[in-house]
């Protein structure tokens, strides 16, 4: 994405508006509350806090999963962490040694690789098919992957990039064929409070329907979707396996502290009782976006819109063999009455980049007005195209 963030630079030198539909941060105003416990509890030193997290934020973040089937939770269950992103690391480090593979239904969030090939993890992705909205395969295609090196299963759910919220049945072939392989199952629960249509989005850490995987286990959730507080730099690992959360503090305690000031904010967040309003307002803002962006991408020839319902996040099919290409040239070469749009390329978010060069990923978190211009701007792009 660098590359293309360069020629998105120059587009805008030149004086072309570029509509960045390549970005994945909410934005909608981070909540005031945020403010209120760094005005009022501001400290006279700011020291390091406790490695695992300030006690009242694990408090509050498992006190957040009791709306999602976890009542039973506390604060011993938690690790607070710098984003879902340091979350992913520990949680690698956790589940996996060196040379052990990972199994990622595909396309999959491009930092899961790149975080796991920093600790020599090899990422296996498995190909989720487009045609039928991004469902699992069946547990035997999983299965045909394991092998004596794999240790864990990842996803994401719902899901980055493709906007996917797996159903029941998917999580409990995910959760049974981790217990038959005694494969640990990472879940990056981090869009959770974004579903759509009355789609239900359920846990894995929900004790009703999961409780018997519960040892395998590992959450992973972030302050960033949630509350708009992308730079705050607040995640969490939540787990009920004790030694987990263990083995989870030691990578924590050799970082000796998130930061304390971040931690207040997101204290002051989530006890500002703000689901109703995620639940209502920025849902329906979400769900108005998606509809914008989806009609106007409907009329373009070519274009394959897959039915999703989750996260902020269209991943599609377009009419041309190598969309990192087309992405370029759209910065470089195109604009339709004033504006070209920046894509997110398919091939990210794969293991081999090539299965992903016709598809690209869309996030509408900018203003429907924008939305509607994009879609006009891909739609003349795509009439004008032609692939050298
Ligand atoms: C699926 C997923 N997990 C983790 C992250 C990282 O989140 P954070 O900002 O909390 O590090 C992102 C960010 O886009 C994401 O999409």
């Amino acid at each position: 994405m660098r590359a293309l963030s360069g020629l998105a630079d120059a587009a805008v030198a030149r004086g072309v508006e570029v509509i960045k539909l390549n970005i994945g941060q909410p934005d909608f105003a981070t909540p005031k509350a945020f403010w209120q416990r760094i005005d009022h509890d501001r400290p006279d030193v700011v020291s390091y806090e406790s490695s695992a997290g300030m006690p009242q934020l694990r408090e509050a973040v498992a006190a957040d999963y009791s709306n999602y089937g976890g009542q039973d939770l506390s604060s011993a269950d938690v690790l607070i962490t710098v984003g879902a992103s340091e979350a992913v690391s520990i949680a690698l480090q956790i589940a996996l040694d060196q040379g052990d593979e990972l199994l990622v239904p595909e396309p999959f969030y491009a930092n899961y690789k790149t975080i796991a090939q920093m600790f020599n993890i090899n990422v296996k992705g498995i190909a989720r098919d487009f045609a039928s909205g991004f469902a699992l395969p069946f547990a035997e295609v999983f299965a045909g992957h394991i092998t004596s090196k794999t240790k864990a299963i990842m996803i994401s759910n719902p899901d980055n990039p493709t906007g996917k919220v797996y159903s029941e049945e998917e999580l409990f072939m995910l959760a049974n064929l981790a217990e038959k392989h005694n494969l640990w199952l990472i879940v990056d629960e981090v869009y959770k409070d974004f579903v759509f249509n009355g789609t239900k989005f359920l846990s894995l850490l929900n004790l009703d329907k999961f409780a018997q995987f519960q040892s395998r286990v590992i959450v992973l959730d972030s302050i960033s979707k949630k509350f708009s507080a992308c730079g705050a730099r607040i995640g969490a690992i939540i787990t009920r396996n004790k030694e987990a959360i263990a083995a989870g503090n030691k990578y924590c305690q050799a970082r000796l502290s998130a930061g304390v000031i971040d931690q207040l904010g997101a204290l002051s967040l989530y006890e500002a009782g703000l689901n109703d309003f995620l639940k209502t307002t920025v849902n329906n803002m979400y769900l108005q976006r998606k509809r914008t962006l989806e009609t106007g991408l409907r009329t373009i020839p070519g274009v394959e819109v897959p039915e999703v319902s989750g996260a902020f996040y269209l991943f599609v099919k377009l009419p041309v063999t190598d969309s990192w290409k087309f992405a370029t040239w759209l910065l470089e070469s195109f604009s339709f009455e004033g504006a070209t749009v920046m894509l997110a390329p398919g091939s990210g978010f794969y293991e081999n980049p090539s299965d992903g060069a016709q598809f690209v990923r869309l996030a509408y978190v900018i203003e429907e007005g924008k939305l509607e211009k994009a879609a006009k701007v891909l739609k003349a792009a795509l009439s004008q195209y032609r692939e050298s």
